[in-house]
């Protein structure tokens, strides 16, 4: 049976409001003091005021696990007890709350299951951990009654598990399209507006701390597939799945496809897209075509944005920085401000972590990426093209895919050539498959067909 060891704090058990100083604060074991560590510990210190003005109690952090313990010496002061082995934090019987900004999922999935065996609610941004292990650690919450909020975990500064989780919870959720990674939309947008290489940008993104410790996380997609994962929970009440997420990152990304899509009317983003089709789910991450004048077209440098379709609400958009210290923060500490305001509260009347009950949650089949049907930029590199185009369109006609548009442009690197560029209308990556295969046995077609997914989003 449930019991809320920490009732005593709650302010709702009183007839009137209590003085701030008369309720304890909340205590926070801090796991980790990187980017974001330090980023919850300056952030709470700076606004502790209007924190505990709209909480009407203090978080404070009494605890910090570190590697460096002189380095941290240095950030928190001597008020803070510090210490290098992360489990005295999680085991400690006056720690309220665990706050996971260690990364990884290994030392921190053990350290966070700890954690919740001992009854301690969890706040974590650690997208992997829980696209990873998320239906163990929500089960786990689930069974001792604690809450593991990952607001900070998905496109940092903007409240998008809140909107969806509440501010939605009325609807059914038709699509969500995103840019949920700051760094490859940092690389996008260097690359387009600036002329940078891709290696040049990604070594600014890093120097201004928005990578992943392991940046091919970053350029390979995983991580927005990490966020996708959540973000498809919460809308459409599926359990996270992170592996049945299609993923295709930015490293294969031509920088003439670039200049081709601009000239075209389109900017190429990295999306993440949650969609839900005629057969079940469509969950796919891969460096999109979206028109210039669309609203994520206008998402530049290490800004994040996240489009919802839904049935009542229609289309709504949230955009803010996707990476950050501060940013970052920000959505850790809003989780300790729901967690002080839901004190006492029996588990089934909190907002359900996944924003379904967890009876409730059933998975949808996910569609195999051949079925999924999609317009496509196409680029072919072609001697002889006027020998050449009556074969590829009859190719293209033959596998069932039509034209919307067709380009012939200079080829950049090899004044011989002509790049011709092809953009579809709306079909299934098979019908595409059986067309390339097709195209590139062509003797005038050179190297491999370029192919990108585009997406309308209206
Ligand atoms: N590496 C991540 C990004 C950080 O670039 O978006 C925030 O999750």
């Amino acid at each position: 049976m449930y019991q809320d060891h920490q009732a005593s704090f709650t302010v709702g058990s009183h007839s009137s409001v209590a003085p701030l100083h008369a309720i304890a604060p909340l205590r926070v074991g801090l796991l980790g003091l990187g980017t974001v560590g330090a980023g919850t510990y300056t952030v709470l210190q700076r606004n502790a005021e209007v924190i505990a003005a709209r909480t009407g109690r203090r978080i404070e952090i009494a605890m910090v696990a570190v590697r460096n313990l002189a380095r941290a010496a240095r950030i928190v002061g001597p008020d803070v007890a510090l210490v290098d082995d992360p489990f005295l934090v999680v085991n400690h019987p006056d720690i309220d709350v665990v706050v996971e900004v260690i990364g990884g999922t290994t030392l921190a999935r053990d350290l966070v299951l700890q954690a919740i065996a001992n009854r301690k609610h969890v706040v974590t941004a650690n997208k992997a951990l829980l696209a990873v292990h998320g239906t163990e650690i929500f089960a786990a919450a689930q069974a001792q009654g604690v809450v593991v909020a990952y607001e900070g975990a998905v496109a940092v500064s903007i409240p998008i598990i809140k909107a969806l989780r509440e501010g939605l919870t009325a609807n059914r959720i038709e699509w969500i399209a995103g840019i949920i990674n700051g760094t490859t939309n940092y690389i996008l947008s260097e690359m387009r507006a600036k002329g940078v290489s891709f290696a040049e940008a990604l070594a600014d993104a890093q120097a201004l701390g928005y990578a992943e410790a392991d940046p091919a996380f970053d350029v390979q997609g995983v991580d927005a597939a990490h966020k996708l994962t959540l973000l498809a929970a919460n809308a459409f009440g599926v359990p996270v799945q992170f592996d049945k997420v299609y993923v295709e990152g930015i490293t294969e990304l031509d920088s003439v496809d670039i200049a081709f899509a601009e000239r075209l009317g389109y900017r190429v983003k990295l999306l993440g897209i949650a969609k839900r089709n005629a057969q079940g789910l469509e969950l796919r991450v891969h460096p999109t075509l979206v028109a210039a004048d669309h609203l994520l077209a206008q998402v530049h440098g290490s800004m994040n944005a996240v489009m919802v379709k839904s049935d009542a609400a229609g289309v709504t958009m949230y955009y803010g920085a996707g990476a950050g210290s501060e940013q970052t923060a920000s959505a850790v500490i809003a989780d300790l401000v729901d967690l002080c305001r839901s004190y006492g509260t029996h588990p089934r009347q909190r907002v359900p972590s996944l924003a379904f009950q967890p009876g409730a949650i059933a998975a949808l089949p996910v569609a195999a990426m051949d079925d999924v049907e999609t317009s496509y930029y196409l680029r072919l590199d072609v001697a002889k093209l006027s020998r050449t185009l009556p074969t590829v369109l009859a190719h293209l006609a033959e596998a069932g895919v039509r034209v919307q548009q067709l380009e012939v442009l200079e080829h950049p690197d090899d004044a011989e050539l002509k790049a011709l560029v092809v953009l579809t209308q709306p079909t299934q990556q098979r019908r595409l498959r059986v067309a390339l295969a097709a195209l590139e046995q062509l003797p005038t077609v050179m190297g491999f067909a370029k192919t990108l997914r585009m997406e309308d989003l209206r």
